[in-house]
């Protein structure tokens, strides 16, 4: 597996968010994702990027080009030094909201994705990184 291409964003405002969508849709063109895995990889961006922001304080995401042989695929990596998450099963069940949201962004964001991990300490942050193959 290799990584063709990457790059770094900032996600600190909303407008950022905006940004993500965009070079999330952008790479998943360049990959060759059908337009249904576009929106899928789209979407869970967003989800993620506005956990950066409302619970995570900022952060960043790393997108990556991959490649498996004739495979091509997106990558992304969301990261905050914020509190970070105590129980991450209950974080990703649906319905679970620490705050005022319907609590389906992390579940939503893993089953719109290929490959989904999470990596959260309590006191040092939270790295979300999902993939999305064609
Ligand atoms: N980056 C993060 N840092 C700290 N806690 C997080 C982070 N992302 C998610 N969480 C915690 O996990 C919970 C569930 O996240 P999820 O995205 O599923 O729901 P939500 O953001 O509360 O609501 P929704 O996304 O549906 O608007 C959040 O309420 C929050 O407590
Ligand atoms: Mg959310």
């Amino acid at each position: 597996m290799g990584v063709a291409r990457t790059d770094t964003r900032q996600v600190r405002t909303s407008e950022d968010v905006v940004g993500v969508r965009q070079v999330v849709r952008e790479w998943s063109i360049a990959a060759g994702l059908g337009l249904v895995d576009q929106t899928k990889i789209v979407t869970a961006a967003s989800e993620l990027a506005r956990n950066v922001l409302d619970y995570g304080g900022g952060g960043t995401m790393t997108i990556e080009a991959l490649n498996d042989g004739p495979r091509r695929g997106v990558r992304l990596t969301f990261v905050d030094q914020g509190p970070g998450i105590a129980d991450v099963d209950q974080a990703l069940r649906d319905g679970f909201s620490s705050g005022s949201g319907l609590g389906l962004g992390l579940g939503g964001a893993k089953r719109l994705s290929n490959e989904f991990s999470i990596d959260s300490r309590p006191g040092e942050g939270t790295r979300v990184t999902i993939a999305r193959w064609r």
